[in-house]
């Protein structure tokens, strides 16, 4: 608290960052989420050919290259595409630009009752109000759930995070369908690891009010650059275009753009790392499964676990941690009996499956 700080500074909780580990330690990382594989080739190229005497003029506004990649991957009009400084700014911003309104309306934001953690933060920092959905049995979202309920927008990460659930593209065509006032804000932060992977930008010609958002941390192993990007209809793009440039009109350098750019186009690469990824999320759910876990089916690069009675979440993530294992534990009630655990290198699994055994043998010899 400060008396030089705003009313909404000093009342806003903000986001904790998975750790970091400190420079020169030697961890295995299973705790944010990022891609165990490194970015495509095409990446390599576009830094060693980058022309640093560029770095003089100001970079391009829009991120021409970024969008014009994203237009030919996701075939949308360039017009349909927002960019921005990694997808928790893009995020930030629709909530700003669709949501904040509900400070004059009254009527709440709806978002599942576990979801990405930015959110609550957005919403307090907008003075929006929040109204969480509860999930169903394993975590399911059903999409019944958001009809007849006023409100002002919606939030949904699809599929889910922490719980790794995704809901259908007929599920997010009957939310948009039941809330035609409210913009609905699809997170595909993890959709490219589903099995059966669908987009929903496949459904913005139905429905206006529909905005997707998606980010080359993940799966483009690019959380170290810092692109998110929304596509939706003209209308709401314009939005975000007027909020960007009222905050700051050159969100992604020069070199960025060159980078990511270089990534979206390679589709081949970013096929075969997700075909490896999936593989090894099978291994690590049957391993774990094995030894008493549960967890739902995951669409995700990460896995939502809950150990075998015989040792608590929280015991086994520090345990781990003690190791030099990350992995993501979260206390809040609900989900405080479960790890959130991503899936890295098949070598960083096999390591990661013979502690935990080591751990439940130990508690079992104890
Ligand atoms: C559901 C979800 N959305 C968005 C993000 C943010 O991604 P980034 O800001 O790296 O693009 C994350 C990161 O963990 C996430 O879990």
């Amino acid at each position: 608290m400060s008396k030089y700080w705003n009313k909404t500074i000093n009342e806003t909780t903000p986001y904790v960052a998975g750790e970091q580990p400190k420079a020169g330690e030697k961890v295995i990382k299973l705790n944010t989420n990022e891609n165990p594989f490194p970015p495509s080739p095409a990446v390599a190229k576009a830094i060693a050919e980058f022309d640093a005497s560029q770095l003089r003029l100001y970079p391009d506004t829009n991120a021409t290259p970024i969008v014009n990649a994203i237009s030919e991957v996701e075939n949308v009009k360039p017009s349909q595409v927002f960019v921005g400084n990694g997808s928790d700014e893009v995020l930030a911003l629709c909530f700003q630009t669709f949501f904040e309104k509900a400070c004059d309306t009254d009527l709440p934001v709806l978002t599942p009752e576990f979801s990405y953690s930015f959110y609550p933060v957005y919403e307090e920092f907008y003075r929006i109000r929040p109204k969480k959905i509860p999930l169903r049995e394993d975590f399911r979202l059903d999409p019944s759930d958001y009809k007849g309920v006023p409100n002002c927008g919606i939030a949904i990460a699809n599929p889910n995070a922490p719980t790794s659930r995704a809901i259908s593209l007929d599920d997010i065509a009957a939310i948009c369908s039941a809330n035609p006032d409210s913009v609905v804000l699809i997170d595909e932060a993890y959709a490219y690891f589903e099995e059966n992977y669908e987009t929903a930008v496949s459904l913005l010609p139905r429905f206006p009010n529909l905005c997707v958002v998606r980010t080359t941390s993940k799966s483009y192993s690019l959380a170290g650059i810092r692109i998110g990007y929304a596509i939706a209809s003209e209308e709401l793009i314009e939005g975000l275009l007027r909020a960007r440039d009222s905050f700051n009109s050159y969100p992604i350098d020069r070199l960025a753009q060159a980078i990511g750019a270089a990534a979206i186009s390679d589709t081949e690469y970013h096929a075969k790392c997700r075909e490896e990824l999936i593989k090894v999320r099978k291994y690590t759910a049957d391993e774990l499964k094995s030894l008493g876990f549960e967890m739902p089916e995951s669409s995700a690069n990460f896995l939502f676990a809950k150990p075998p009675v015989c040792i608590s979440a929280e015991t086994l993530y520090k345990n781990l941690r003690a190791k030099g294992i990350l992995v993501r534990y979260f206390s809040t009630p609900g989900i405080n009996d479960r790890l959130r655990i991503s899936i890295g290198t098949k070598d960083e699994m096999e390591e990661f499956i013979r502690n935990v055994r080591e751990e439940i043998a130990n508690v079992k010899n104890s």
